[in-house]
C-alpha cells in the first residue's frame, strides 16, 4: 500500500523494484495516476489513490491555503466541504500572491477540479467575484462545481451577523459579519435557500418570499430595521444564477465515482479544529465543523473513504477575533510574531492575536481529528527568538493538567506550563531538507511530535510555494 502523500514509500518502493521505475520513467504523478502496475511476473501491485484531509489544527490562518496549493498538485478533486467567505486563504506564488475565500485553493492546479460541498455556504456574489477575479489573473475556474445542496448566504444573513454582532457589545464574537452564522442557523432551522433552488425561478421567489416575511417581522419588531423586498433580492439572485446554472451538480456521484475509481481527492477546510461547532472553544467560534467529521457530511463521502488527515500548525499559534487564548502573548515577543508573520486576517484585516505554541491543545486536535500527520508552518518566524516557548501542561486550580478543557469556564482560569528551547537565530527560509535546519530546530520540531504524538512530515519555512521540506 503506498500513499501519494509519502514520497518516501513512493521512492522506497521505486527502489526496490525497478520495473516499477521503469514503468514511471516519466513524471512522478504519472506514476501516481496508475492504479494497477503490471510487473514482469503474476506480480501486481494495486497503488491505492488516497483521498487527503487538510484541516486547520488551531484556531485557523494556519497556512491551510499554501498546504492545499502544495498537495493538489497531484490531486484530481480540490474541495471545500465547510464554511464560507469568512475563510481567507494565501497561496503565493512567485511575486503572485492569491487570496481565496471560497474557490478551493486546489484551482490553482489547472487539471483538479474544485468542488464547493454542500456543507459549504455560498454567497454568489462573492463567488462570482472571486472566479472572475481568478480568471482576469489567468486562473480559469470553469472546472468548478458547486453541490446543488449548498446553502445560499442571503442579504439578510449579512444584516442579521451585523445586529447580533452589535447587540452582543462587550461579548461580541468577533464574527467576520459575512453572514456565515446567520446562514447555518436557517440551514439548521430548516428555513434556508439552497443552490439547488436558484435553478428554478418560480419557485426561488415563492420560497424567499415565506423567509423575508418571517425575517422582516423579526427585524422590523425586534431589531428596528429596515424591512427587506423579496422581490429585489429575488431578481439580483436569479440573475446570477443564469451565470451560476452550469456549475451547480450533485457533487456527492462526482466523489463518489472519483472515491471508487481510485481518483486523488483533496479536501481543504476552512477555519480550525479550535473553530468547530462541536469541538471548538463554544460560543468563541464559527457556525460549521472544520474538524475531519465535518468532511464526511460536507461532502457526502463516507468516513471509510478518507486515508490520509492533515493538521495544519504554525510554529506559534495566532487567534483572530474574541475568545480565550491561553498562551497569548502582550509582550515584545508578540509584537515580532505579528510583525515578521504579517498576522493580519486576509479577510477582515484584523491584527491576529499571537501566542507561544500551545501543545495542550494541538494535542488536542490530533485526536479530534485522529491526524495522521502535522504540517507545521512558518518556522522561519522563530529565528528571530533567542529563546522559544511553548506550553506542554496548564495548571488549573493548583493541579497539572495536560488535556484541553471542554469547559470554557475551566480554560478561562488555566495558566499555561512553558518549556524553554534555545533559538537557532539563524535563517532556515532556504532549508529544503531536514538535515538543512538547525539542530535547535529540530529538537524544538521533534519535542512537539513526541509530545502530541503525531508526525510532522512537512514544515514550511517561507511562505513561497518551494519554501518547504518533507521528512
Ligand atoms: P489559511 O487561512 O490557513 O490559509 O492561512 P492564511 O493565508 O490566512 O494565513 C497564513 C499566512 O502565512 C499567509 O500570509 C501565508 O502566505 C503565510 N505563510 C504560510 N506558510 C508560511 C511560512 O512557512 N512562512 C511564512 N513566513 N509565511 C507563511
Ligand atoms: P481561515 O479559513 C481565522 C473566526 C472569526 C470569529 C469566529 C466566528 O482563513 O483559517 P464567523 O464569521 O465564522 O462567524 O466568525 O471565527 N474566523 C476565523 N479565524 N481564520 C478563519 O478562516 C476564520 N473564519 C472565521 O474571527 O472569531
Ligand atoms: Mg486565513
Amino acid at each position: 500500500m503506498c500513499s501519494w502523500t509519502d514520497p518516501a514509500c513512493i521512492r522506497g518502493i521505486r527502489n526496490t523494484l525497478p520495473a516499477v521505475d521503469s514503468f514511471a520513467s516519466g513524471s512522478q504523478v504519472n506514476f501516481l495516476q496508475a492504479t494497477t502496475i503490471p510487473l514482469r511476473s503474476q506480480v501486481r501491485i494495486v497503488f491505492r489513490m488516497t483521498a487527503t484531509v487538510v484541516l486547520g489544527a488551531q484556531w485557523g490562518d494556519e497556512g491551510k491555503g499554501r498546504v492545499t496549493d502544495y498537495f493538489a498538485e497531484s490531486a484530481e478533486f480540490v474541495v471545500r466541504y465547510q464554511g464560507g467567505n469568512n475563510a481567507g486563504h494565501t497561496i503565493i506564488i512567485g511575486e503572485e500572491k492569491f487570496a481565496l475565500s471560497l474557490v478551493p485553493s486546489g484551482v490553482m492546479n489547472q487539471n483538479a477540479v474544485p468542488i464547493i460541498g454542500c456543507g459549504a455556504v455560498v454567497d454568489p456574489a462573492v463567488l462570482l467575484d472571486e472566479m472572475e477575479m481568478l480568471r482576469s489573473r489567468g486562473v480559469d475556474p470553469s472546472k468548478l462545481l458547486i453541490d446543488s445542496a449548498a446553502h445560499l448566504i442571503m442579504p439578510y444573513h449579512r444584516a442579521l451577523d451585523e445586529v447580533l454582532e452589535a447587540r452582543r457589545g462587550d461579548a461580541n464574537l468577533g464574527t467576520t459579519k459575512k453572514g456565515i452564522g446567520p446562514a447555518y442557523q436557517d440551514k439548521f432551522e430548516r428555513a434556508g435557500l439552497r443552490m439547488q433552488d436558484l435553478l428554478d425561478p418560480g419557485h426561488f421567489r415563492a420560497l424567499l418570499k415565506n423567509r423575508v416575511a418571517e425575517k422582516n417581522h423579526v427585524f422590523t419588531s425586534a431589531y428596528g430595521l429596515e424591512p427587506f423586498d423579496a422581490e429585489v433580492i429575488a431578481d439580483h439572485y436569479l440573475e446570477m444564477a443564469e451565470t451560476l446554472r452550469p456549475y451547480i451538480a450533485d457533487t456527492t456521484i462526482v466523489l463518489h465515482n472519483a472515491s471508487k475509481a481510485g481518483q486523488n481527492i483533496l479536501f481543504e477546510g476552512a477555519q480550525g479544529t479550535l473553530l468547530d461547532i462541536n469541538h471548538g472553544t463554544y460560543p468563541f467560534v464559527t457556525s460549521s465543523s472544520p474538524t475531519a467529521g465535518g468532511v464526511t457530511t460536507g461532502t457526502g463521502l463516507g468516513p471509510k473513504a478518507i486515508d490520509e488527515i492533515v493538521g495544519v500548525s504554525k510554529a506559534y499559534i495566532t487567534r483572530v477575533g474574541s475568545g480565550i487564548f491561553p498562551t497569548e502573548l502582550f509582550d515584545e515577543d508578540g509584537v515580532t510574531m505579528v510583525n515578521l508573520g504579517h498576522e493580519y486576517g486576509v479577510v477582515t484585516g484584523r491584527r491576529r492575536r499571537p501566542g507561544w505554541l500551545d501543545l495542550v491543545s494541538l494535542r488536542y486536535a490530533a485526536r479530534i481529528n485522529s491526524l495522521t500527520g502535522i504540517f507545521l508552518t512558518k518556522l522561519d518566524i522563530l529565528s528571530a527568538f533567542n529563546e522559544i516557548k511553548l506550553a506542554n501542561g496548564y495548571m488549573l486550580d493548583g493541579e497539572v493538567i495536560t488535556e484541553f478543557p471542554r469547559d470554557q469556564r475551566e480554560l478561562a482560569r488555566v495558566s499555561p506550563i512553558y518549556e524553554t528551547f534555545p533559538g537557532w537565530k539563524s535563517d532556515v527560509t532556504g532549508a529544503r531538507h531536514w538535515d538543512d535546519l538547525p539542530s535547535e530546530a529540530q529538537s524544538y520540531i521533534k519535542y512537539i511530535e513526541k509530545a502530541i504524538d503525531t508526525p510532522i512530515r512537512w514544515i514550511s519555512v517561507g511562505p513561497e510555494r518551494q519554501q518547504l521540506l518533507e521528512r
